[in-house]
């Protein structure tokens, strides 16, 4: 790949051996925050190395807090974070940027809500266009005062002492819930989220893993304000999000049998397997019973390695109450559908890819379209037909997971594909092109 982000994707016809992959981003970004506000130093290993979770702790140490990167002798890199204790972020001297990340956009709006300063928050063009007011309207409830562009960023906090609320998120949102259980951790009372359908839970399994109490009760979570945290030592397992391309890969190449080290297995992510096992592919997943080796403990966020081998390759469908379990691995569940013959594949129920770090519906039915792959685009999803790609030129749209996405798809292609835009990954996996060329070489 150049530094324009032009990329030649190369051809892969085996793929076989073990590969790795970088830190599960939505934990990182929540033990960077909970590390900020805890008491005492936490340490980190295995923290996310893309630019979203860099991202995060560029605006903690603006809020007051010390972060430091120390090389281990023998022992990977860690993150060193100086909680500054309860309410104890200080004012920053500018606008914290929070890049692309919608994530450490959201969750810094309920941390910041609660402290008695004005913060504003802003991000690049494509965070800029996402919708903020399922986390203003919350926090608004509970005291703060938050100025917006019609809803999007960048945002102004007005902090304050907050007081305790139920909300009933519009959407399926685990950033939502998040801004809204930091914000009432330092806020009077109880505060309580319902979430009629589930989202990840990693903010709540962080809370507890720094020493904070969640209740969880059938469909609502909820925390006390109030709440002191202690720092921790931590290593962050791999991002299944980021596997999931690999995943896919192996799925679509016939004759694959590839491991995937390290990879994080919180069971509110692990739906996509259901998935990937109705196209076809042969899983072997380590077990994961709660008092199995891999669930060391309850706090904790699993981790195992994955087999994943090429099968029967077979159509499939994405219901709507999946979509909130997958959200992130639509793309590249769309790239395996793109690499087979005679196979579609379905996702309704999925308008909220239209506001992720690109139109995710549109984009993906151009880039698809482009590589020579029909799809059909409707308000809320898509359907796919099999490939496998002709080759040409994909545009990422500025969006990490649609330059993976066709990436890999057009890494089994009948003839050469380019994905512009392609530094995107940077986001969340700025070693993927490093990677799928040693997989291409075999
Ligand atoms: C994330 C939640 C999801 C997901 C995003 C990361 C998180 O967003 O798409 O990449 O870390 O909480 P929503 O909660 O808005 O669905």
């Amino acid at each position: 790949m150049t530094t324009t982000g032009f990329a030649a994707v190369p051809r892969v016809s085996r793929v076989g051996g073990r590969v790795r992959v970088p830190g599960d981003k939505s934990i990182s970004h929540r033990y960077a925050m909970l590390a900020a506000i805890a008491e005492g130093e936490s340490r980190l290993t295995g923290y996310a190395p893309g630019a979203d979770c860099a991202a995060t702790l560029a605006c903690i140490e603006a809020l007051g807090v010390r972060v430091s990167r120390v090389h281990e002798a023998g022992g990977p890199d860690a993150i060193v974070i100086e909680g500054r204790g309860p309410l104890g972020l200080r004012a920053p001297s500018g606008p914290l940027d929070a890049a692309n990340s919608g994530t450490s956009m959201r969750l810094f709006a309920g941390l910041l809500a609660a402290h008695p300063f004005t913060s504003v928050i802003g991000g690049d063009a494509s965070l800029s266009r996402r919708p903020m007011r399922r986390v203003i309207e919350p926090l608004t409830r509970m005291g703060a005062a938050i100025d917006a562009h019609d809803g999007r960023p960048p945002l102004t906090i007005h902090g304050t002492s907050l007081h305790a609320i139920t909300h009933l998120p519009e959407v399926p949102s685990a950033q939502v819930k998040s801004a809204v259980l930091l914000a009432g951790l330092h806020a009077d009372g109880r505060t309580t989220v319902k979430e009629p359908t589930p989202t990840r839970d990693h903010t709540e399994r962080a809370l507890e893993a720094f020493g904070g109490r969640v209740v969880r009760e059938g469909d609502t979570v909820a925390v006390d304000g109030g709440q002191r945290l202690r720092a921790v030592r931590a290593d962050v397992p791999g991002d299944i999000s980021s596997a999931l391309f690999w995943l896919a890969l192996a799925a679509g190449t016939p004759g694959a049998d590839l491991t995937i080290e390290g990879v994080g297995l919180n069971p509110s992510r692990t739906a996509v397997f259901d998935v990937l096992r109705r196209a076809g592919a042969i899983l072997d997943l380590p077990d994961l019973r709660p008092e199995g080796p891999s669930d060391r403990a309850i706090a904790g966020e699993p981790s195992g390695s994955i087999r994943v081998r090429f099968g029967q390759p077979a159509s499939f469908e994405i219901t709507p109450d999946e979509v909130p379990l997958m959200i992130d691995e639509i793309p590249g569940l769309a790239a395996l559908a793109a690499m087979q013959p005679d196979v579609r594949m379905t996702v309704r129920g999925a308008k909220e890819l239209r506001v992720k770090e690109s139109d995710r519906i549109s984009m993906l039915a151009r880039g698809f379209g482009r590589l020579g792959i029909r799809v059909d685009e409707y308000e809320d999803g898509f359907t796919i037909h099999g490939g496998p790609p002709a080759g040409g030129e994909a545009d990422a749209a500025g969006d990490h997971r649609l330059a993976m996405a066709f990436a890999i798809a057009g890494s089994r292609a009948r003839g050469p594909v380019h994905v512009t835009g392609a530094d995107a990954v940077a986001v969340s996996y700025p070693a993927f092109f490093d990677e799928l060329d040693r997989i291409a070489r075999g």
